[in-house]
């Protein structure tokens, strides 16, 4: 077995770490050994706090007995075999529960095993129901501004994240971009105002254009990766009705948001939207295995549905789709959001994330702070008044994750957003503890900026 230090030369030497610039990882180089609750540890022994729940996707911590004890269980009846032409129990009894849990109407899973692959499955799906159903032209996409759907080429196409997009351009199919309701940075700072401009602008791209749009993408009420934007009320309700209106399908990403994130077992069941096509990962196994799935309505399904010979095959799958580990983990994780009430627990410990986030704000260099459930995103800003950032070359958000680091927990930032979201079952405490450890960490660099840069307040 390698020591700690053979280990890091080795991550070093062999290994092209996703979203990762290699010349950071050398320099701050880690190498995680096991876990247990909220907690990890390096191979040096240290302890960390799983501040975004091993990105975005722990809900009952780490080792946990029933989870493990499901899949010890599956392992000793298979593992795995293939989905296509076929079925196996786990996959076709977490199908079954997935349909009773996602909101009426949903009624068909089409697994695959990432976050990305559900999207692309949605998109494809969607662009092939035009086709089944003998109506052409429809064969673009609506998407919001800065909306992120995951990495590869059909995901990245409904993406508007430029830092992470812009390079691919070429490589993208043509979507349109339409405005997502920042409140925040509204002029008028009127959720309402922001909200009615922002359907405007959807109205009139779908007034002239829905004849070519197969569909809309859109995060459930919570941008991510643009750095945890938060919608105003009612806006998905809208966004819905205008699709329904212009006969364009509505595809809802909940890989980030599913499964009690936000405080509903999913961020639709806020405003209780139906979707005609539903994308859910991460969660969806605890945290534990590569699952994700795309559901659909039994309406896109029968456009699918035919004698072999007309060609309305879904020509999609992936070899690990259905995976029997995968579905056993994720049979187990349902199990113990019945039994542990874990949806009502998060709506609980929200108002305590809430309540202790406001010593955050206190502090010069915090903006806004934007929260859902367990679901946080912290601005750091370099004016708090205006809300100016900092030059984000000075990347002063990675430097409070790095002190986070040092200081026990750990998370990844989004920019000069530090990114909050750990697992569903921490307590309290452990709460109260993360947050004091991210206070301090804007603490020292902010203060340690102060001194080499000078205060720009
Ligand atoms: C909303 C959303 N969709 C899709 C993805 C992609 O998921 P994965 O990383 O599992 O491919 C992510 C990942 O963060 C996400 O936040």
């Amino acid at each position: 077995m390698s020591t700690h230090d053979e280990l890091i030369q080795k991550s070093k030497e062999y290994l092209w770490l996703p979203f990762t610039q290699m010349k950071d990882y050398e320099q701050d180089p880690l190498v995680i050994e096991s876990g247990e609750g909220v907690m990890l540890k390096d191979t040096e022994g240290n302890a960390y706090y799983d501040g975004f729940s091993s990105v975005w996707l722990n809900v009952h911590g780490h080792r946990k007995k029933e989870l493990d004890d499901a899949i010890r269980t599956q392992l000793e009846k298979i593992s795995h075999s293939t989905l296509l032409g076929m079925t196996n129990r786990p996959a076709t009894e977490l199908a079954e529960r997935l349909i009773n849990i996602t909101p009426e109407g949903l009624t068909r899973v089409f697994y695959s095993d990432s976050g990305a692959t559900s999207v692309e499955i949605a998109l494809k799906m969607a662009y092939q129901y035009w086709k089944n159903k003998n109506i052409e032209g429809k064969d673009k996409f609506i998407t919001m501004k800065n909306g992120y759907h995951g990495d590869t080429i059909g995901a990245v196409s409904v993406g508007a994240v430029d830092t992470f997009h812009r390079i691919y351009e070429k490589l993208m199919f043509e979507s349109f971009h339409v405005p997502f309701p920042y409140v925040y940075r509204h002029p008028s700072g009127d959720p309402d105002i922001c909200k009615e401009e922002c359907l405007k602008e959807l109205k009139k791209t779908l007034e002239n254009h829905h004849h070519e749009i197969a569909a809309l993408t859109i995060e459930a009420m919570m941008q991510g990766a643009a750095g945890m934007i938060l919608m105003p009320d009612g806006f998905l309700t809208e966004v819905r009705k205008l699709c329904t209106e212009y006969n364009v399908l509505l595809i809802v990403d909940e890989v980030a948001t599913g499964f009690g994130r936000t405080g509903e077992m999913f961020a639709c069941d806020h405003e209780g939207v139906v979707p005609d096509i539903m994308t859910v990962g991460k969660g969806l196994t605890g945290g534990y295995l590569p699952i994700a799935a795309t559901i659909s309505t039994e309406e896109i399904y029968e456009a699918f549905y035919d004698d072999y010979i007309h060609m309305k095959t879904l020509f999609h799958g992936h070899s690990y789709t259905g995976n029997q580990l995968g579905c056993a983990v994720a049979l187990a994780n349902l199990d113990l959001f019945e039994r542990e009430n874990i949806v009502a627990q998060v709506q609980q410990k929200s108002s305590f994330i809430e309540a202790e986030l406001t010593s955050l704000h206190e502090l010069d260099y915090v903006g806004d702070i934007r929260q859902l459930g367990f679901m946080v995103g912290i601005e750091l800003v370099q004016e708090k008044e205006t809300k100016k950032p900092f030059p984000w070359e000075e990347r002063v958000g990675y430097a409070v994750s790095l002190e986070m680091r040092r200081l026990g927990m750990l998370t990844r930032p989004l920019g000069d957003n530090i990114v909050f979201m750990p697992p569903l079952s921490s307590s309290e405490e452990e709460i109260r503890e993360m947050i004091r450890i991210i206070k301090e960490a804007i603490q020292n660099v902010t203060t340690k900026r102060e001194t080499t840069v000078g205060s720009t307040k």
